[in-house]
């Protein structure tokens, strides 16, 4: 959609592959002539092993989502969490300067998230997770006055934020969401996810009091958006695009 709006002839596809055969798809991929791939979950890692070389942003979280051909050779980006923060500026004009703001979830979903919100010049962000020492790994490795962890038991006694960030698999299996409602009076509440698995947490957010709750589609079309100006040195426009897909997958507002 993004070529067609800009007149750029773009060939571009899904190709589905595994872990254990993800090396070999990518490269029957550049023999083919491929010269720019995304990768999604739960490849990001594996394809920041394959590249020689990868921008900062990439490198400091670990996760490549964007590929570039560069010679023989494939560079690695993650347009992960410019995409979320640029959804969160774009759909809700939200503000990350001085916000408080708690992400839950340490995995391979929450890092590029924790890493823009740090850079985003948040007031604090504290990030939770089933296993603690995860969210210390993660809170150390941005090494930032204002990043901290939260023990998941003591999330009840921590006080509301502007912003929670919801980056765990709880509630993908329909379990409902052990997390306390206090935190979320007033907040934005957002989901990584988008389609069913939002569903879990959005709802929870909705009985929670949150003021705004979103999920992940606006962050899917935003990092693409800036995975495809790193190809093209062209930045479309996202509106039309976000709104196509919206109309395929509504947001579960009513938490049904
Ligand atoms: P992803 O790449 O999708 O983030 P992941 O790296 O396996 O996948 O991380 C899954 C996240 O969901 C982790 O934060 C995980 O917590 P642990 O680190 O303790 O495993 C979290 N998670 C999964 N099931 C959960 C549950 N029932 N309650 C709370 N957190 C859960």
């Amino acid at each position: 959609m993004f070529a067609k709006e800009l007149d750029i002839a773009l060939d571009y596809r899904a190709i589905e592959a595994g872990r254990d055969d993800f090396a070999r798809a990518l490269g029957a991929f550049a023999d083919g002539g491929g010269v720019g791939a995304n990768v999604t979950l739960p490849l990001k890692q594996d394809a920041f092993a394959l590249c020689a070389s990868v921008d900062d942003r990439a490198r400091r979280c670990g996760s490549v989502n964007t590929l570039i051909r560069d010679g023989t050779k494939w560079r690695g980006d993650s347009t992960d969490g410019a995409g979320f923060v640029r959804d969160l500026h774009a759909r809700y004009a939200f503000e990350l300067q001085g916000r408080s703001c708690l992400l839950l979830g340490a995995g391979g979903a929450a890092r590029a998230v924790a890493f823009a919100l740090a850079d985003a010049g948040v007031g604090t962000l504290l990030i939770a997770n089933r296993t603690h020492e995860r969210a210390h790994e993660l809170t150390t490795a941005i090494g930032a006055a204002n990043v901290d962890a939260v023990a998941w038991n003591a999330l009840g006694h921590i006080g509301a934020f502007d912003l929670v960030v919801h980056a765990t698999a709880a509630g993908h299996d329909g379990a409902p969401l052990a997390v306390p409602a206090s935190i979320a009076t007033h907040a934005l509440c957002y989901d990584l996810s988008y389609g069913e698995a939002a569903g879990p947490f959005l709802h929870w957010a909705k009985s929670a009091g949150a003021a705004q709750i979103d999920d992940g589609l606006g962050m899917l079309v935003e990092q693409a958006a800036e995975s495809f100006f790193i190809w093209h040195r062209r930045a479309p426009d996202t509106a039309a695009v976000f709104d196509a897909l919206r109309r395929e997958r509504p947001l579960p507002s009513d938490g049904s």
